[in-house]
């Protein structure tokens, strides 16, 4: 580590760790909810519980990208952080945001949109949050030393995603136009913008840990961006075929969606080549899994996934089922979920000067995690393939659709206690690191960056 001001990364990985853990329980709550174990009801209702586990986890996607930004910009722009006090505050406010908000969720205090449950009053605030953060971030690269491709791009990727936040908060009293502007946010972030941000933490991670020259992949980063606006803007359009948007969006919402893919393989691609072309030199393996990992899973889960439902002939039987649900767990998982945990298993080893990168417990979280989440997503699709041929296909009553595929949830939860056990050891494994050292910034755990390039 060079810069003492980059410690903070530290707290937000942290607070990102308890808030995946408390995301999880939430979501064995709704799984033992749907095989008919639903203890909880009275206080935590099935639809409590949904917005409370999708709500936590863009938060805690969120810490980990502002986290990763708050060690990569002083890095990159080769200074401390401009407001290292501010970033504490920044972080501290944007919890207890996230906490009152989900408390609220408990008492009917939201707003009922899916994603965008978080109450008026509270967006404001994230919005103020969030501006001190780019504001932190923005300067800290305009008084730098140096201007590189990444930084740009991971804060141009953040700033669009603050941007894209305020769409949201436009008040409609027509469902159509609230539906419309809702995927603004939705859409546009997972498909548009946070795009940027993994594209620009999977350049960095991908020139610390193969030591390949950064201007070859930073080059390819160019790429990346314009085949995910090339596709994911009008791409949008695969959210209007039913909600009294006009027609024309089958069209172009069809024909670009199903390009998206594009942008994922094109990272996948990427970072296999980089990895070969560097070799796998860095001793920290774990790291480079994570990285590699998430470039493979987020074009299986959000690339392949999500074109087996995107065509409009395909989504008029599958949309709003538990298809979506399907493609929703591995996309997420896959792109931004992994992207983070490559962030945080290669920072870890230089913020506390640790060097516990390849251990047991690494291997275990790496393997057990993706293998449950596949299994998961498996028990999803069996769920959601059934009830589209039960419901839509045969018209069967909804009800007792969602009792004739009850079993599939079994098999999810089963799957889900693999997926929390490899989440364990990850927990485990950052609990072990202990806390950021002073001495570490001093130390000499250096990337490959600094051996000799591989051109
Ligand atoms: C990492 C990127 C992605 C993530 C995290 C993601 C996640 C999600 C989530 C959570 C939903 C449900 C949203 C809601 O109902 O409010 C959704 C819906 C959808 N996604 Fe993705 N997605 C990604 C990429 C893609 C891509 C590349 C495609 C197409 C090629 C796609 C196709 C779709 C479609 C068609 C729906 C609507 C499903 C329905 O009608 O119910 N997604 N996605
Ligand atoms: C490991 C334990 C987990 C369990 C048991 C679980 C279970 C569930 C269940 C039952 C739903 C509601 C589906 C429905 O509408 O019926 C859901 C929704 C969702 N979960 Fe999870 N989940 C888990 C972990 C995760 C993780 C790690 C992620 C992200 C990386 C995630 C992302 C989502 C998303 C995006 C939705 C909304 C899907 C949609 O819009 O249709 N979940 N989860
Ligand atoms: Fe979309």
């Amino acid at each position: 580590m060079k810069f003492q001001s980059q410690k903070i990364a530290y707290w937000f990985f942290a607070s990102a760790m308890g808030l995946l853990l408390l995301q999880i329980v939430y979501g064995f709550i709704m799984g033992f909810a749907r095989i008919g174990m639903d203890g909880l009801h009275e206080w935590i209702p099935f639809n409590t519980a949904r917005a409370v586990h999708t709500n936590l986890l863009v938060v805690w996607l969120l810490l980990g990208f502002m986290g990763s930004a708050y060690f990569i910009i002083p890095e990159e722009a080769d200074r401390e952080l401009v407001w290292p006090k501010i970033a504490w505050l920044q972080l501290i406010s944007f919890l207890v945001v996230g906490v009152i908000a989900v408390v609220g969720y408990h008492f009917n205090y939201w707003e009922g949109r899916k994603f965008l449950e978080i109450p008026r009053p509270l967006d404001y605030l994230v919005v103020v949050n969030v501006l001190t953060f780019l504001a932190n971030i923005g300067l800290t690269i305009w008084k730098g030393k140096r201007f590189t491709t990444t930084a740009i791009v991971l804060y141009f990727g953040l700033l669009a995603a603050a941007l894209l936040y305020l769409p949201g908060m436009i008040d409609f009293n027509n469902q159509t136009m609230d539906s419309f502007y809702r995927w603004w946010v939705v859409h546009l972030w997972v498909e548009g913008v946070w795009e940027l941000i993994m594209g620009a933490l999977l350049c960095y991670l991908l020139i610390k840990l193969t030591g390949v020259d950064r201007e070859v992949v930073e080059k390819w980063l160019y790429i990346i961006v314009g085949l995910t606006f090339l596709s994911g803007i009008l791409g949008t359009g695969h959210h209007y075929y039913y909600i009294g948007a006009p027609r024309y969006w089958l069209m172009i919402g069809g024909i670009f969606s199903a390009l998206e893919p594009l942008a994922f393989l094109g990272m996948a691609i990427y970072a296999l080549a980089m990895a070969k072309k560097g070799g796998r030199r860095h001793p920290n393996k774990a790291a480079l899994n994570w990285t590699l990992g998430s470039a493979i899973m987020s074009f299986v889960g959000a690339g392949f996934l999500g074109f087996a439902h995107t065509l409009p002939q395909v989504n008029m039987y599958t949309h709003g089922t538990l298809v979506t649900a399907m493609h929703g767990h591995m996309a997420f998982w896959g792109a931004y979920a992994m992207i983070n945990l490559a962030m945080i298993a290669y920072v870890l080893p230089i913020l506390t000067g640790r060097k516990l990168w390849d251990n047991a417990a690494s291997g275990y979280a790496f393997w057990l995690s993706n293998i449950g989440m596949v299994a998961m997503t498996g028990a999803f699709a069996v769920a959601g393939i059934t009830q589209v041929n039960l419901e839509r296909r045969m018209g069967l009553d909804f009800l007792a659709v969602q009792k004739e595929i009850e079993i599939h949830f079994v098999g999810l939860i089963l799957a889900a206690s693999l997926f929390l056990l490899g989440i364990c050891f990850y927990v485990y494994n950052f609990w072990r690191f202990g806390l950021p050292t002073d001495e570490a910034a001093q130390s000499d755990v250096r990337a490959v960056e600094d051996l000799p390039p591989v051109l």
